[in-house]
């Protein structure tokens, strides 16, 4: 018989058969993580676990898994929503989704810099809206985004693919990352060994670095503050990465023009001026969201654990 593999969301059809070829599902009937976590602590004979980034697994959480479970696989590429170490000294692999959804996530950037930039929303309503009285040379001016400075804090898979796009555009690149990167990943962009230096240098300000305790409130309002006057923020990472406060005061005053939001801090619940404010353009947390993509994540993670559960000691 196959093994045993709880799953918090069923996903979707095209991806649970390809799991379920493979697997015995169990899937999670829960509305909210803390629901599925307490059917997940009564799966004892389930082996692995696959969660979904809305799921929080901490110390407490990670003690209280069946002793069955070998793997905890996050169909996603971020993993700050698991206590790692916690994992690691279960001896749990922990598994995640990253370079099939790079180029997705890349893209996904690029919208919502032309979006915010463009001011898209603003004339997308004004359509759809039946208020557009017709061509008008002064009509939502935006900002141009070819040939200007594209700071990328996190140049790792994402942020390079991110640099890859933006040259097409004929833009400028900068980058702040842990380490410089060999020149031939840099992709002839300028590496800045602050995040603040980095910040003074972008008018295209790009967050894609792993998101992690480390990383919570690091684009503080001393960082904006650092920002060229009208400059374009975009956050593909967590929104917890983002002192709120600091970036709603810096677009009310016009510090920052514009910026482009796939994620948000609490999410799914969002701070009401980002609701409001017309020169945020938003996205729920799509950044990987399309089906090759999903498709494709589904089946890294189904690989992965076949590869766990083919080893009788876990690497
Ligand atoms: C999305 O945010 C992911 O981590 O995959
Ligand atoms: C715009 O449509 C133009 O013709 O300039």
């Amino acid at each position: 018989s196959k093994p045993i593999v709880f799953m918090s969301s069923p996903l979707f059809p095209e991806a649970r058969e390809l799991l379920a070829e493979h697997f015995t599902l169990h899937i999670g009937a829960g509305s909210n993580s803390a629901e599925n976590q307490r059917q997940l602590q009564q799966q004892t004979d389930a082996v692995a676990a696959i969660i979904t980034l809305s799921d929080r697994y901490d110390q407490k959480a990670i003690a209280a898994l069946p002793s069955s479970l070998r793997a905890l696989a996050t169909y996603s590429v971020g993993t700050d929503h698991i206590d790692l170490a916690a994992a690691q000294a279960r001896n749990l692999v922990v598994l995640s989704t990253p370079d099939v959804l790079t180029e997705s996530c890349a893209d996904t950037a690029l919208l919502l810099m032309l979006g915010a930039a463009r001011r898209a929303w603003e004339g997308l309503k004004l359509v759809k809206g039946g208020q557009w009285t017709g061509w008008a040379p002064d009509q939502l001016l935006g900002k141009d985004v070819w040939g200007q400075r594209l700071g990328i804090f996190g140049m790792g898979r994402i942020g390079q693919a991110i640099a890859r796009r933006a040259r097409g555009f004929g833009m400028q690149l900068h980058y702040h990352n842990r380490r410089q990167l060999p020149a031939a990943k840099e992709q002839g962009a300028h590496y800045h060994h602050t995040l603040a230096e980095l910040a003074a240098q972008s008018d295209f300000f790009c967050i894609a670095c792993p998101p992690s305790a480390a990383t919570r409130g690091i684009i503080s309002s001393d960082i904006l503050q650092m920002l060229p006057p009208g400059a374009v923020v975009v956050n593909i990472a967590r929104g917890d990465m983002v002192d709120d406060p600091a970036l709603l005061a810096a677009l009310k005053n016009g510090k920052v023009a514009a910026a482009g939001l796939d994620v948000f801090a609490g999410e799914p619940a969002v701070h009401p001026d980002w609701k409001t404010l017309d020169n945020v353009f938003t996205l729920p947390h799509l950044g990987s969201a399309t089906l090759a993509t999903r498709l494709s994540m589904a089946a890294l993670l189904r690989d992965g654990l076949l590869t766990v559960l083919a080893e009788t000691r876990p690497k």
